[in-house]
């Protein structure tokens, strides 16, 4: 807990001011105690001055659910309010299961409808600024906005070079809802990680070309596409060099070149897949995205 909130106050130090977490990840408390001490130390005046994001769980993908969920994120946080609330993934598994990985047993439908008219009472309740999905393909947002009052602002996604999401963000673009990109340089170490984006021989070349680091060319192209980028590092210098991507650019040369890499997901979630669950198969949960 200590090393997370460290690392964050060192973030918000170098320039950072957007965080991404969840409830899953067990860093809404140090995240809010890094808010906290840089209100205190005088990082930031403000809580304004950053952008918060949290994210609801499997478990609490149920319409009654979301509310007290919020909260309990709003009390780990010590905040008032979330700028951006998201449905983790677009799968509800028993009230009261937060073990990881989630058991094949208690995976059960979602209720898209229902779930979403509650993210819409918390953001007219003040609670969060505004709501969106995360994982989601075209057609379980299709089934969001044919009932919603308040389209999803935000679908937050695995996207890299390797995975560049090309048919789900034209469709975001034309509907007006942001792509946020997860893993832009492919999480390596992770779980679901890999090491093919780093150590992609084209994003080498281009790096090398251009005098920049191999991760710089990738949140640059991730940043190119009109996304918004979350970008993980626990090491300040990489903190740093990270954020040092908008005084140049790539060429339509490079772009078109990257553009053309061959594509594979690096997260295929086949946790949430279950001969007797909601999701057969990959194909079902991805709506063929995959
Ligand atoms: P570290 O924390 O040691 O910097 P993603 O954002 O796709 O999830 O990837 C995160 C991973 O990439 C982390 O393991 C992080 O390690 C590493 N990383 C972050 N920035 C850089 C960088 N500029 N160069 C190389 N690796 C990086």
């Amino acid at each position: 807990i200590d090393t997370v909130k460290q690392t964050i106050l060192e973030a918000i130090e170098v320039g950072y001011r957007h965080f991404d977490t969840a409830a899953l990840y067990q860093t809404e408390q140090p995240l809010g105690e890094a808010i906290s001490d840089a209100l205190r130390l005088g990082l930031i005046k403000s809580r304004d001055e950053l952008f918060i994001t949290s994210k609801l769980w499997c478990s609490d993908a149920h319409h009654d659910c979301v509310l007290p969920a919020l909260k309990k994120t709003l009390k780990n946080l010590k905040l008032e309010y979330l700028d951006l609330y998201l449905i983790h993934w677009p799968v509800s598994v028993k009230p009261g299961e937060y073990d990881l990985p989630v058991k094949k047993k208690d995976l059960v439908p979602i209720d898209l409808k229902s779930v979403w008219e509650a993210m819409e009472e918390c953001q007219a309740l003040g609670l969060t600024k505004s709501i969106g999905v995360s994982n989601f393909s075209c057609k379980k947002l299709e089934t969001i906005l044919s009932t919603a009052k308040i389209p999803p602002a935000v679908n937050q996604v695995e996207m890299n070079p390797m995975w560049q999401q090309k048919k789900l963000r034209k469709f975001c673009d034309e509907k007006g809802i942001l792509i946020q990109s997860y893993s832009p340089l492919g999480a390596k170490g992770t779980l679901w990680g890999t090491n093919r984006v780093l150590e992609c021989e084209l994003l080498k070349e281009i790096a090398q070309a251009k005098g920049k680091s191999l991760a710089q060319v990738c949140l640059r192209w991730a940043y190119e596409q009109g996304v918004c980028v979350l970008v993980k590092s626990f090491n300040k210098e990489r903190m740093k060099q990270n954020l040092d991507i908008f005084d140049w650019n790539l060429s339509a040369e490079e772009s078109r070149k990257i553009s053309q890499l061959p594509q594979c997901k690096g997260f295929p979630a086949g946790e949430f897949v279950s001969d007797d669950g909601p999701y057969k198969s990959l194909e079902e949960l991805w709506d063929g995205e995959i």
